[in-house]
This record gives C-alpha cells, sequence and structure tokens, in this order.
C-alpha cells in the first residue's frame, strides 16, 4: 500500500517536474487567433517556405498584417518586443529577410520554437495557432518601419499632427495637402527586412484621411499612438 502510494507520489512528482520543464521560462499557452477572414491556403497542413500572402495584392496583405498585428502582440511581444523592436530579450525579427531565405527560418521556428537543455526558451506555435496564423504574423512583422527613419520624420510628422487636431477643434479643414505629405513621408520610411512598403504610421493615417479626408481626428489618434509607440 504505502509502495504504491509512494509510487504513485513519485510519478506525480516526474509529471509535475515534466510540465514545470515546458511551461518554464514564461511559457504561456499560445493564444488562439480568428483567421477566417484571410485566404485559406491549399493543403493547409503542409507548411509553405515562403509567406504566401505578399503574392496576394494589397488588401490580403493589409488584412495578414491587421490579424497579424494582434497575434504577435498576444504570442510574441513578451520576448520579441512591442512593434518587434526587441528589448534584447529574443532576437529582434524585423532584419529577417523578407523573401524565402528569411521565411523558411521564420516558418521552422513557429512551428518548433526552441529548446536549450531541455528548456523552453521559445514555445512551439505551429501546431496550436496553424499556417495562416503563422503567415499573418510573418505579414507584420516583416513590414514593421525602420523605427530610427520614423524619428527621423517625427518633427514633421507631430506637425501634421497638430494641423489635424487643430482641424478637429474646428469641425473644419482641407486635409489634401497633408494627406500628400503625410504618403511622401511614408514612402520615404524603409523596413529592415527588405519588404518593399513599411506598414507606417504615415501611411496609416494617409489611408485614414483617404478613405475620408475630414476625419481629421482618426488620423491625429493614429500619429500619437504611432508616434508615442516609437520612442
Ligand atoms: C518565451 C519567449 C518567446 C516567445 C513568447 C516567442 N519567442 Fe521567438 N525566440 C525566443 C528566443 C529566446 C529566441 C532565440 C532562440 C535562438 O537562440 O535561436 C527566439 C527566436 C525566434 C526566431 C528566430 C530568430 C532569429 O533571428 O534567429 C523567430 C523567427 C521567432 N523567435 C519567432 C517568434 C514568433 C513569431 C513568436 C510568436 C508567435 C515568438 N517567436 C514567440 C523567445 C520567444
Amino acid at each position: 500500500m504505502t509502495d504504491i502510494l509512494r509510487r504513485l507520489g513519485a510519478a506525480t512528482a516526474v509529471t509535475l517536474l515534466a510540465a514545470g520543464a515546458a511551461f518554464s521560462h514564461g511559457d504561456v499557452a499560445p493564444q488562439p487567433m480568428n483567421t477566417d477572414t484571410l485566404p485559406d491556403l491549399e493543403d493547409p497542413e503542409e507548411w509553405r517556405t515562403e509567406n504566401p500572402y505578399r503574392e496576394m495584392g494589397d488588401e490580403v496583405m493589409a488584412e495578414a498584417i491587421r490579424i497579424g498585428a494582434s497575434g504577435y502582440n498576444q504570442n510574441c511581444a513578451r520576448c520579441h518586443g512591442l512593434e518587434s523592436i526587441s528589448g534584447g530579450l529574443a532576437p529582434d525579427l524585423r532584419f529577417l529577410e523578407a523573401e524565402e531565405y528569411g521565411d523558411e527560418w521564420y516558418v521552422e521556428r513557429f512551428i518548433s520554437g526552441y529548446t536549450q537543455n531541455g528548456i523552453t526558451k521559445m514555445p512551439a506555435f505551429g501546431e496550436l495557432l496553424g499556417q495562416k496564423a503563422a503567415w499573418a504574423i510573418r505579414s507584420y512583422i516583416e513590414t514593421r518601419p525602420d523605427d530610427a527613419q520614423i524619428e527621423e520624420f517625427s518633427p514633421e510628422l507631430m506637425e501634421i499632427r497638430d494641423q489635424l487636431a487643430s482641424w478637429a477643434a474646428d469641425g473644419t479643414g482641407d486635409s489634401t495637402a497633408a494627406q500628400a505629405k503625410l504618403v511622401e513621408i511614408g514612402e520615404q520610411i524603409e523596413t529592415l527586412s527588405g519588404a518593399p512598403v513599411a506598414d507606417s504610421v504615415a501611411l496609416r493615417a494617409a489611408a485614414i484621411l483617404a478613405a475620408d479626408p475630414n476625419n481629421f481626428s482618426k488620423a491625429e489618434e493614429t500619429l500619437t499612438v504611432g508616434l508615442s509607440a516609437a520612442q
């Protein structure tokens, strides 16, 4: 009897140890992502080695970035940094080349995570989140702007923001020139991955004004939030 108890006790201890190893180092369970609005991939079980959304046009890419941003913030940011700007805990993912070479490496880590001497340094995400989530997060990461360039343009961006704020307060204004200026700045801000377009606050604010030239307050808010995140 006592033997059985002891053995049960030992088995429990072993299970707890194993669980402890699996959940050490801030290993929180992956947070599910809703990827329904993204196009399905053929053979979803077969992992691609290159981001499939990159070739599907601007609209799909924009949706992938939107979904990837929240997936990234919930699953990756605590180690790899907000906005994918690493604080040194884990590698800075913005530098992974936005082509097959970088993608292969990315997806390998995403699927398997990383374990060193039995300690999980990065949890495996592949099975739990799946392929659409993987490439949505990849799309977000590869389009992060170079934060040094955002800083360089921040005086000009703040000027535009203040202008938008005063139009919002007055309830009237002409944002045509401001929108053009935002596009001009946005086109000069690069990615660190080599992806052709950076998803910067400048282009985000320009897109808001393109959709509604009188939406001064939303464009202003986007610039304010983006500029404070970049500091
Ligand atoms: C618990 C912390 C942690 C979390 C959460 C985490 N990672 Fe990591 N990740 C690491 C560490 C540590 C490394 C470095 C491993 C190594 O030495 O190769 C790493 C490496 C990587 C690499 C290889 C980078 C390179 O330059 O070699 C990629 C890609 C990656 N992670 C993607 C992700 C993605 C995407 C997520 C979210 C879905 C994520 N990671 C979540 C800790 C984490």
